[in-house]
């Protein structure tokens, strides 16, 4: 496989190339039916204005994929279970934000984290009478799980849409921020999804399924440009800005979450190890480095606890700052 770079694009070639990423991208089946549901939930979520009105944040959650066929066989996948961005939209919610959970089909979803690894199968049982009830060791998370999701959908505080590939998760992130344009400062993105860094453009792809029998598979992927400084200069220019850094290797991580901070000019990078993520991350600023641990003392604590109440004191000092 081949990779095209573009580390050091020029602006005008970064929007030459986001213009081709959305015309060649196959289009959303269900964009408007998207659109209809973002534009309920921000008009409910924005009645009130000024320091008391509503903050609205978007996280992304899970990895992206990238179709080799048109009549998608195979693809290539990005690493995230989605634990974070489930975990991260529960504490939001429980912050007084209103969330728009933009996560992967199939990955880990909010208020399921407790309950085991195939719910419907394992916490349920049919009786003689074949009613369905739950089993008793069960009963206590599924009350939880079940009561706590849907006072959060059916309240309209938590709007969940799901992607697949690439193609999917950019144009919706672009429909979202859209949206979320008048919000101003009251409006996050907490961008956690793991995002394909190279695909293969739509028009350049194989219809059907790539054969076998034609021997090594020899392909060209296409860097997918970084639409991190394009949603930061002309897609929500206000909103809080949070990306994350996730490496494999220690020595370069903060290294490589400071020059996404100033290359995107996010407002904070959450840098992450993949075998500790779950224990401690860094919240890079422009003007320090914090340590995020789990509260070790308690079994069921994670990260995402204290992360979120850090991240919810920065975002505001930032209306503060820039409402006054
Ligand atoms: O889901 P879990 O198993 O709980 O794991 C959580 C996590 C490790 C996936 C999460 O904490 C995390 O680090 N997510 C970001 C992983 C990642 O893709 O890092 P990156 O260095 O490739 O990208 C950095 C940022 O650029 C990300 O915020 C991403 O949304 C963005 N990006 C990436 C590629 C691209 N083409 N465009 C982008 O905008």
């Amino acid at each position: 496989m081949d990779a095209t770079s573009n580390s050091e694009t020029p602006q005008d070639t970064l929007y030459d190339e986001i213009d081709t990423f959305f015309e060649s991208a196959p289009p959303l089946k269900d964009g408007p039916d998207i659109s209809r549901k973002l534009k309920e939930f921000i008009e409910r979520n924005s009645q009130s204005t000024g320091k008391g009105a509503s903050r609205v944040v978007c996280v992304t959650s899970g990895g992206t994929t990238v179709p080799l066929e048109k009549r998608c066989v195979r693809y290539i996948d990005n690493f995230s279970s989605g634990h974070r961005g489930a975990a991260s939209t529960e504490y939001f919610l429980k912050a007084g934000y209103s969330v728009i959970f933009l996560s992967r089909r199939g990955t880990c979803q909010p208020f399921c984290r407790s309950l085991p690894e195939d719910p419907l199968l394992e916490c349920f049982e049919v009786s003689k009478e074949l009613n369905v009830r739950v089993c008793q060791p069960h009963s206590e998370a599924v009350r939880t799980a079940i009561g706590e999701h849907c006072a959060a959908v059916k309240g309209g505080l938590l709007l969940k849409l799901p992607f697949t590939t690439i193609f999917e998760y950019l144009q919706i992130l672009h429909l979202i921020a859209m949206s979320m344009k008048n919000l101003g400062t009251h409006a996050m993105f907490y961008l956690a999804a793991a995002v394909s860094d190279f695909y293969v453009p739509w028009k350049s792809m194989v219809e059907h399924k790539i054969q076998s029998s034609s021997g090594p598979l020899d392909m060209r992927l296409v860097q997918v440009p970084k639409m991190l400084s394009v949603l930061r200069k002309d897609w929500a220019p206000v909103a809080f800005c949070i990306s994350f850094k996730l490496e494999t290797d220690s020595k370069i991580l903060l290294e490589k979450a400071e020059i996404a901070l100033k290359k995107y000019n996010m407002h904070a990078v959450v840098a992450n190890e993949l075998l500790t993520r779950k224990e401690v991350v860094i919240v890079v600023t422009s003007s320090e480095k914090i340590s995020v641990h789990r509260d070790k003392t308690e079994a069921s604590a994670d990260v995402e606890s204290p992360l979120i109440k850090l991240l919810v004191e920065k975002h505001s000092s930032y209306i503060e700052h820039l409402d006054s």
